[in-house]
């Protein structure tokens, strides 16, 4: 059996309009369940088995949404924002109440997931989790192998502790230098943080993994796909739990 939510609250999910425009259009009987139209907004509707009709097109539940969002420069990780565009501004979705699943800083690229998933989100973003997020980043100035060997002890970015050993891989050396990072935690401005700790700026950074999601190469800056099962079923497997990674 399905959940059972109210019908003014199953066809709001859906973006059919607000909980209260959509009372309104029950009361006027522009909806029908399993092929009556119905006046109560309070009626409680099984989302796998009944049928609900708004102006006679079937409405479908879906409960739950999952994108992989290349978030370009210049989009806030935020559901609301009076200045700049957010990530729900991108994503043309049934539900309402996406969210972005962590956050990237307003001049960082790459990939977001966003979601209604609750509980996926908590798991991916627990510090215990230790989840790990892969960036390309361009660096003003010369990356060595000794920032390689800092970043693997860990740098004070004036936290109480360490950084955790954080994986960086140098693609090219120079006046400008190529890098990709690995890190397993989600501290604010972390990886610009991280290379301030080593007297070098972060010029460019766009995320390119979370877990085991990756973004996609076919994804513009600014344009989205759902997840596939696959996908979806790797990611709420992947977060080992404490007591397994107590024990690595
Ligand atoms: N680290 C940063 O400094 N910024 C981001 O947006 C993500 C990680």
């Amino acid at each position: 059996m399905g959940a059972k939510i109210r019908l003014d609250k199953y066809l709001a999910n859906m973006g059919i309009g607000t909980r209260t425009e959509v009372k309104a259009y029950i009361r006027k009987g522009k909806v029908t369940v399993n092929d009556t139209v119905t006046k109560s907004p309070e009626l409680k509707i099984d989302t796998d088995k009944d049928q609900v009709c708004f102006e006679h097109q079937p409405v479908g539940y879906v409960r739950q949404e999952y994108y992989l969002f290349y978030k370009p420069a210049g989009c806030v990780s935020a559901t609301e924002d009076k200045t700049h565009r957010t990530v729900l501004d991108y994503i043309d979705a049934k539900r309402k109440d996406l969210f972005p699943v962590g956050r990237l800083d307003i001049d960082t690229e790459g990939l977001l997931l966003i979601t209604n998933d609750g509980a996926l989100a908590h798991q991916l973003l627990s510090p215990k989790k230790h989840v790990k997020k892969t960036y390309y980043a361009r660096i003003d100035g010369l990356v060595t192998a000794e920032d390689v060997r800092a970043f693997e002890e860990g740098v004070d970015i004036g936290e109480e502790k360490l950084t955790m050993p954080a994986d960086l891989e140098i693609l090219s050396a120079g006046e400008i230098s190529e890098i990709l990072i690995t890190i397993c935690e989600g501290k604010y401005h972390q990886v610009k943080r991280m290379f301030e700790a080593v007297g070098k700026n972060v010029i460019y950074l766009k995320r390119l993994s979370m877990g085991t999601l990756t973004l996609d190469a076919a994804l513009q800056p600014g344009e989205y796909r759902s997840l596939t099962k696959q996908e979806i079923a790797a990611l709420s497997q992947q977060t080992p739990k404490e007591e397994e990674r107590e024990q690595e």
